[in-house]
């Protein structure tokens, strides 16, 4: 049975006070807190392993090169890639995507083409595909989700036409923790020969994802959000599709020979990693993966599955909260706001001032708050390390909340 008092222990920022109030974090979503693993990891690479990688003969070159690498293997069993390959380390889910649509989808599509995207997406996996519209004539179709904020292969077939070339859908919706089964999907995207891009940012964080049994062409992830360093993410790319990609960034890493009149290039995944990357962070993340790993997966899920319905069950007894796409379905994120005069803003200062962290405003899904027509919401997200008196926490300043304002 997974020990939820046990893991707290792992996160030394989970004992701070804030506001004279203890710490109740509730804003995994955003960016989760790091264990004595990761921060551990980072301490020792600066303290006894660092140099650049891939560049030098020493033996500080080696060690890092050898401890960053390491984490390539990592990140492939974690995703269930089958090839290093595959493993493109970026900075996060936002570079990862600009790089699909620079270095994929720039080559092989035209004109007229068309992309599916949900209204449930990040902006990063919108942004870069109304660059592609601007710059090449690119159509975009959209799918709003349900009500309970989901996307299903029906939806998506009824918007599929000749010229649909790609489909651009987040796993796990960062606003109603909705959970989209990418895996039927992206099956069947595969049989019409239309290419897949799923933003896992959210969904690693909770399931165990395994790429070529969902059966997509990209899949991206960022680290800060599973329990990693800032500026360090994975984009795993089926390898069918290596072969179509042409480089993103331009620089040091990425060629094999560089003379005045041409260039000829490193395989990938250095073909698309110019530059020193993040070696500390990206050790860290090899921490933080090893960490996610070392827990029982499937006992971890069970307790969150276990607070997610204690706090819906008690947010759902505050019949003035708003709640936005509340389902017994979603996991982990609750989007609420309040009638009247409090703004998602107002309320996450109250909550501040009790010490529990939300997120309040558009959660970088604009197109989704239009559609659900509000400005803004305030967005609690919980972690395998939050516990039911948290929950508590967050109802009790609620209740503060409706009675400054009414
Ligand atoms: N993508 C992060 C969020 O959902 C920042 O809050």
């Amino acid at each position: 049975m997974f020990d939820v008092l046990k893991i707290r222990e792992e996160f030394p920022i989970l004992d701070r006070k804030v506001n004279d109030k203890p710490l109740v974090y509730l804003d995994n979503g955003a960016s989760s807190q790091k264990p004595k693993a990761v921060i551990e990891a980072v301490k020792n690479c600066y303290e006894n392993e660092y140099s650049n990688v891939h560049r030098g003969l020493h033996f500080l070159s080696n060690l890092a090169t050898e401890k960053f690498e390491a984490v390539r293997g990592k990140a492939m069993s974690f995703l269930g890639a089958s090839d290093h390959d595959e493993i493109i380390f970026t900075s996060g889910s936002t570079e990862a995507l600009n790089l699909v649509s620079y270095a994929w989808a720039n080559q092989n599509l035209k004109a007229g083409d068309e992309i599916i995207l949900s209204t449930l997406e990040h902006h990063a996996n919108i942004v870069p595909w109304h660059f592609l519209r601007s710059r090449k004539g690119i159509k975009l179709v959209w799918i709003d989700p349900s009500e309970s904020g989901q996307i299903s292969l029906n939806m998506i077939e009824e918007k599929i036409s000749s010229r649909t070339k790609m489909v651009c859908i987040t796993h796990m919706s960062n606003v109603f923790g909705s959970i989209i089964d990418v895996k039927k999907i992206c099956n069947e995207l595969k049989k019409r020969n239309i290419v897949s891009v799923l933003d896992g940012s959210q969904a690693v964080v909770h399931l165990e994802v395994d790429v070529e049994s969902i059966g997509c062409d990209f899949y991206t992830f960022t680290g800060h959000k599973l329990f990693g360093p800032t500026g360090t993410g994975i984009l795993y790319v089926n390898r069918k599709r290596i072969a179509e990609m042409e480089p993103f960034i331009g620089g040091g890493e990425m060629i094999r020979d560089v003379s005045k009149d041409n260039v000829t290039y490193n395989k990938s995944p250095f073909l698309f990693e110019a530059g020193t990357p993040g070696i500390a962070e990206i050790i860290g993340l090899g921490a933080a993966i090893d960490f996610v790993q070392s827990l029982d997966r499937n006992s971890v899920l069970e307790y969150e599955k276990l607070i997610t319905n204690y706090a819906r069950t008690e947010l759902e007894k505050l019949d003035w909260l708003v709640k936005h796409s509340f389902h017994k379905d979603n996991l982990a994120i609750f989007s609420f706001s309040m009638e009247g005069s409090a703004h998602a803003h107002d309320i996450a200062t109250i909550l501040d001032a009790n010490g529990v962290a939300v997120r309040s405003g558009h959660h970088c899904a604009q197109p989704l708050m239009n559609f659900i027509g509000v400005p803004a919401t305030c967005r609690a997200s919980l972690a395998f390390y939050n516990t039911r008196e948290e929950i508590d926490t967050l109802i009790e300043s609620l209740r503060k909340c409706k009675k400054l304002f009414g």
